[in-house]
């Protein structure tokens, strides 16, 4: 069976940073600013971003292309050691169940996207009762959105690499940046929207070593840049031989730190307008509002504000919101499809359709029982799944394979790759700096 490839460095960029850009830096990296400190946020998370999380992005996408297959695969892969091998194969299989759970979780969230995109045309046809029924909360809105969102998925998935993961990401990914600069453009016109600027980019430099907001700007990095489970070690295994990686993993990151940035220059200021309208977002104690509510209450609330033209903001700010969710649910449900296509030989359509119906599943199950579970499983993958596995992806990349092994395979692309500057970094970082400060975050999320 011919393995799936990308065509084109562009192809492989905007379809891994479709991986990376979603929910976590358009609605995730501007509330965590807001709620930590502003501009010291971001100049940490700017800095962690570069220094921690690409040389861990790095490890995932060298061992995918080496290994050209599945993370079960891969990281078994990298040794000799049957005791090793089985480890790696663990940590595979653990990757793969924690992805099947975030994709569940997320499928929910980018589904009341997609609703909130409706409303706004569903009420100018007049039909107000529809209309409200997409923007409350409720379980038959929830059930049928999350099916909605995981039909998409599901459809451009078992359509395989090159025809539905590169070709959704290489027409979604421009339009979600256009997009946002429109909408940045027109918030900076509205009144109160300086002061959010300024809270933004003005960072208060007695916050820069606040521990817990390093851990926090640690573990957006981490979920941002898709890390831990496998995700960009499959995309890694699609890049070809030919491309340098090094230079295609440093694009990655910079699209998904700036789409974060931009993404925080238009919320950020977007709350200081609100407020401006007298709409509430500080609570009782003085901090800002959770994010939920934020984004699904602040921000409906001001486009009320601005008339007709808030409409069309609003139809504009959940459209690509939803965009941005879907190149990510994308990439989630690519991890176990991968595994099962290449490890027992079932035809993609039909893998794809398998687990995507069993995903929608274990969704709706989380519908069901939202009160409990909603929280809990979103704390279990993030904070605990993400960094413990992440943290074995470090050690397998940086201790158990070879380094001579992995500079052939950045020599691929690039020929000086033994003089480079990153081969005199890498190896070393991905072995120690990486794994400890993961330690680090993990230790603090424990005791705290
Ligand atoms: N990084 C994406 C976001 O910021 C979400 C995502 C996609 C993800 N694939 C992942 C998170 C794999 C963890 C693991 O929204």
């Amino acid at each position: 069976m011919q393995r799936g490839q990308f065509t084109s460095k562009f192809g492989f960029i905007m379809a891994a940073a479709g991986a990376a850009v979603g929910l976590g830096n358009v609605w995730g990296f501007p509330t965590q600013v807001a709620s930590n400190g502003g501009g010291a946020f971001v100049l940490i998370y700017l800095f962690l971003s570069f220094c921690l999380a690409y040389p861990a992005l790095m490890a995932e996408l060298i061992v995918g292309r080496y290994a050209r297959a599945n993370a079960v695969i891969a990281l078994p892969m990298l040794t000799k050691k049957p005791w090793l091998k089985n480890a790696g194969k663990a940590v595979g299989i653990a990757g793969l169940l924690t992805v099947a759970v975030i994709l569940s979780f997320y499928a929910i969230i980018a589904g009341w996207l997609f609703s909130f995109s409706l409303a706004p045309i569903v009420k100018v046809t007049g039909a107000i009762d529809t209309s409200l029924w997409l923007t409350d909360f409720s379980l038959s809105r929830n059930i049928t959105f999350t099916v909605i969102f995981m039909l998409a998925t599901i459809m451009i998935i078992s359509a395989g690499v090159s025809n539905g993961i590169e070709r959704w990401s290489k027409r979604m990914m421009p339009a979600l940046v256009a997009i946002l600069v429109l909408l940045i453009c027109y918030m900076f016109t509205l009144p109160g929207a300086m002061t959010g600027l300024k809270h933004y980019l003005v960072p208060d430099f007695s916050l820069v070593f606040e521990t817990n907001i390093i851990i926090s700007a640690m573990g957006q990095a981490f979920f941002s840049l898709s890390l831990g489970v496998g995700c960009m070690l499959i995309y890694g295994s699609y890049l070809s031989s030919k491309e340098n990686i090094v230079t295609v993993g440093i694009w990655v990151t910079v699209i998904d730190v700036g789409l974060a940035f931009l993404a925080g220059l238009l919320i950020i200021p977007a709350m200081y307008v609100a407020a401006h309208y007298g709409v509430e977002i500080f609570d009782a104690k003085g901090d800002l509002k959770d994010s939920d509510v934020l984004i699904f209450t602040v921000l409906p609330a001001l486009f009320e504000q601005m008339g007709a033209m808030g409409q069309v903001v609003s139809l504009a700010f959940f459209a690509l919101m939803s965009l941005a969710a879907l190149t990510s649910t994308i990439s989630l449900l690519e991890v176990p499809v991968a595994y099962v296509v290449e490890s027992y030989q079932v035809p993609r359509k039909k893998a794809s359709w398998i687990i995507g119906a069993l995903i929608t599943l274990m969704s709706l199950t989380i519908v069901f029982n939202f009160e409990w579970l909603f929280g809990l499983v979103i704390m279990i993958t993030t904070q605990y799944s993400q960094p413990v596995l992440g943290l074995f992806f470090c050690v397998f990349a940086g201790w158990v394979w070879h380094r001579d092994q992995a500079l052939s395979e950045i020599k691929k692309g690039d020929e000086h790759a033994s003089s480079s500057l990153f081969w005199k970094i890498w190896p070393w970082y991905v072995r120690y700096v990486c794994p400890l400060f993961i330690i680090i975050m993990f230790v603090h999320a424990l005791t705290n």
